[in-house]
Parts: C-alpha cells; structure tokens; sequence
C-alpha cells in the first residue's frame, strides 16, 4: 500500500519512474500526504471560461479525515478530481509526497490512481450482473498487495451480503460495496464525493459509519465532499470552499463519532 515503508515500495516501483521529487523537497514520508500551491483550474467551454478553482494552498496529512463543505459550484468536485489524479489542474503546483503530480503523463496518474487512491462516487457506479463480492474482485486483481474481497466487504460490515447483486442490496448496502471496493486495494488516500448524497439519513450513517472506521483503522486520509454541515463534526479537519477558494479551515478538537451527530 502507498503508506510509510511500503510508500516508498509502491511508489518507487509504480509511480515515480514517472514522478520526479520537486527540487526543494527530499520525496520523504514526512511530508505532507499532498500539497497544493496557488491550484488553480479553469474550464473553456465554448466561448466562457469558467473558473472552477482560483489559486488553492493547501494541505492534507496522513491520517486525517477532512470534510469539505460549499455551495454549488464552489470547486469541491474539481478539487477532489485533482487531487486524485482524474483532472488536471490549469495552473499551480500539487505534489504527492514531495512527488510533483502537476505535470505527469497519463500513464504516470493511471498508476497513481491504481496504487494511491480510492474514490466514492454520489451514485455506486457497481456492475450490476456481479455480486458484492465480484465487483470488488474486479479491482482487487489489478491491485499490488490488496485485501481479499471478503476482508473488504467485512470492514463495510457486508460480510453477509457478498453473493448479493446490486439490484438486491439496498441504496446504503450498494454504497458500502462501493467503498469496499474503493479500499480494497488499501490505498493511502479515500476521496468521497458525497457519499450519502443519494441517501436517506439513516442509511447515510451506516455508510459513514463504515468511511469512519477505514480512516480510523487503517488510516487512509480521507477526503468527504457533502452539502451537510452536521457531519463537520466527525472530522479532524473542515475546510469551506467557495468561488474555488478556501475560504475557511478549521480543526476540530474533537471529532464526533458518526452516531453521535446532531443531524
Ligand atoms: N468539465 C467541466 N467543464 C466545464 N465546466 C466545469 C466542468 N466541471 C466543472 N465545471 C464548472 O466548474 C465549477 C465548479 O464545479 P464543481 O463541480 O467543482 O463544483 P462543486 O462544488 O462540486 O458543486 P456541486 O456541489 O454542485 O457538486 C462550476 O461552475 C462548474 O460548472
Ligand atoms: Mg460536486
């Protein structure tokens, strides 16, 4: 997996035939999980330019579970998608590491994705003629070193769901499917996009439940786009964009068990 030792095992191997170290940063684990400099991303579409982000600094630590909250259009998405290597920004800095991710080849994002990232998408993107346990089977052998399908889909506590098709699962089963699949591979970082936005409350829980106990278990760094302000409370860090800007970052000194939220 992209963690300390094995980081420099998965990352020397995989990635950074392509990756090169920036100049002023040695490439070590201590660093930063990723930093950005003055990102920034700009859509031309047609005859309008649109600025999704406008010149974000900042950083994400090992380990910490971080929600990101704002309006409609503030960048959230671009942000995330950047990060996790499925956009590009137009101009600034990212690095990975101390790996510069600003200007790599495609193929050198692929195996970033493949090796360091888990995605979760609003909608579960599962395939619907295979079971729980073969939709996770699909990325478990593309992967280096991954769980078996059955140890993912137990830390979504699906393991009495594994020969279930998608069309048997519930909205909040399916999620949770999705994440086993996302981390199966145990990738160092875990990039959500409104996990819960396509679920009720109740179900929401159960699917945060199961994002909170990976971030805690096995400490991906874990990155929650949602519309919901209550689930602030379950995180390390908050951070508010708006206008493609971060306009506001705070740390919270607790973190509220999922159950515990005020919803
Ligand atoms: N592929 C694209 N082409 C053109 N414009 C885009 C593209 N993706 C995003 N945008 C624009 O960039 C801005 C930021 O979009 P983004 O999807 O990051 O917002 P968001 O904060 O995730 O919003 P939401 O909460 O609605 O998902 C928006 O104005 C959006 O229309
Ligand atoms: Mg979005």
């Amino acid at each position: 997996m992209c963690r300390e030792g094995a980081l420099h095992t998965a990352i020397l191997r995989h990635v950074t035939d392509a990756l090169n170290p920036l100049p002023d940063s040695p490439a070590l684990p201590s660093h930063p999980v990723f930093t950005a400099r003055g990102l920034s991303k700009v859509y031309h579409t047609g005859e309008l330019d649109v600025v999704a982000l406008n010149g974000v600094d900042i950083e994400f630590n090992s380990g910490e579970l971080v929600v990101l909250l704002g309006p409609s259009g503030s960048g959230k998405s671009t942000l995330l998608n950047i990060l996790g290597g499925l956009d590009v920004p137009s101009s600034g800095q990212l690095s990975y590491r101390g790996w510069d991710l600003t200007n790599v080849d495609e193929h050198t994002l692929t195996l970033f994705r493949r090796n360091c990232v888990g995605f979760v998408f609003q909608f579960y993107n599962l395939i619907p003629s295979l079971t729980a346990r073969e939709n996770v089977a699909l990325i478990t052998s593309i992967a280096r070193d991954p769980m078996t399908p059955e140890e993912a889909l137990d830390m979504v506590n699906l393991g009495n769901r594994m020969d279930h098709f998608p069309s048997q699962l519930s909205g909040g089963e399916q999620q949770r499917v999705a994440i086993a699949r996302a981390i199966a591979k145990r990738p160092e970082v875990l990039l959500c996009d409104e996990p819960t936005g396509a679920l009720d409350i109740t179900t929401g829980i159960t699917v945060l439940e199961a994002v909170e106990r990976i971030n805690r278990e096995l400490g991906t760094l874990t990155v929650i786009i949602t519309h919901n302000a209550s689930m602030a409370q379950m995180a390390d860090r908050v951070l508010n964009l708006s206008d493609g800007q971060v306009v506001k970052s705070r740390r919270n000194e607790t973190r509220l068990p999922v159950r515990q939220l005020d919803w």
